[in-house]
């Protein structure tokens, strides 16, 4: 079993997306047994809600539903998650913070270095833009996704 987090600040609108398309690709290859996947957010500010509704009717519209219910990113996480997925160098850092041994640094991972197309160096927060920044995250986080998967399957 390979499990994943992905990581952002609220959980509602960039991690979601990815675990949303991560579990999306999962399916598309019947990969379903091999595969544990969840995300959570440093903040724990959106504590217990749904991925916001723009970032949803964006993913939809892509066919893909984001089944996340926003949760608060926990040291105990490096325990139960082979790869932290984080969306930019804050959440990297927060991570980081919270790491308690070396291993743990080691599996921390940021989305942009998988996502050789795009010149950003972090996933965007789509929170206060427009509609374009969240068709955005769903381009970056899905050709992350395509990529995590091949690291990940070596
Ligand atoms: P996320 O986006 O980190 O991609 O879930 C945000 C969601 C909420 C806030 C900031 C970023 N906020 O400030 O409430």
């Amino acid at each position: 079993m390979i499990k994943v987090l992905f990581v952002c600040l609220g959980n509602i609108c960039r991690s979601p997306a990815a675990e949303g398309v991560l579990l999306h690709l999962i399916r598309e290859r019947g990969w379903e047994d091999k595969y544990e996947v969840d995300s959570a957010g440093t903040s724990g500010h959106h504590d217990g809600e749904r991925a916001d509704p723009r970032m949803r009717t964006h993913a939809k519209a892509r066919g893909i539903e984001l089944p996340s219910i926003s949760r608060k990113f926990l040291p105990e996480d490096f325990r139960r998650f082979d790869w932290i997925v984080v969306m930019d160098n804050s959440n990297y850092r927060n991570c980081l913070k919270l790491a308690s041994h070396e291993e743990d640094k080691g599996k921390i991972l940021k989305m942009a270095d998988f996502t050789p197309s795009f010149s950003d160096d972090e996933v965007p927060d789509p929170y206060y833009g427009g509609a374009q920044g969240f068709e955005h995250v769903l381009d970056m986080v899905n050709e992350g996704c395509e990529n995590l998967l091949k690291k990940f399957n070596g």
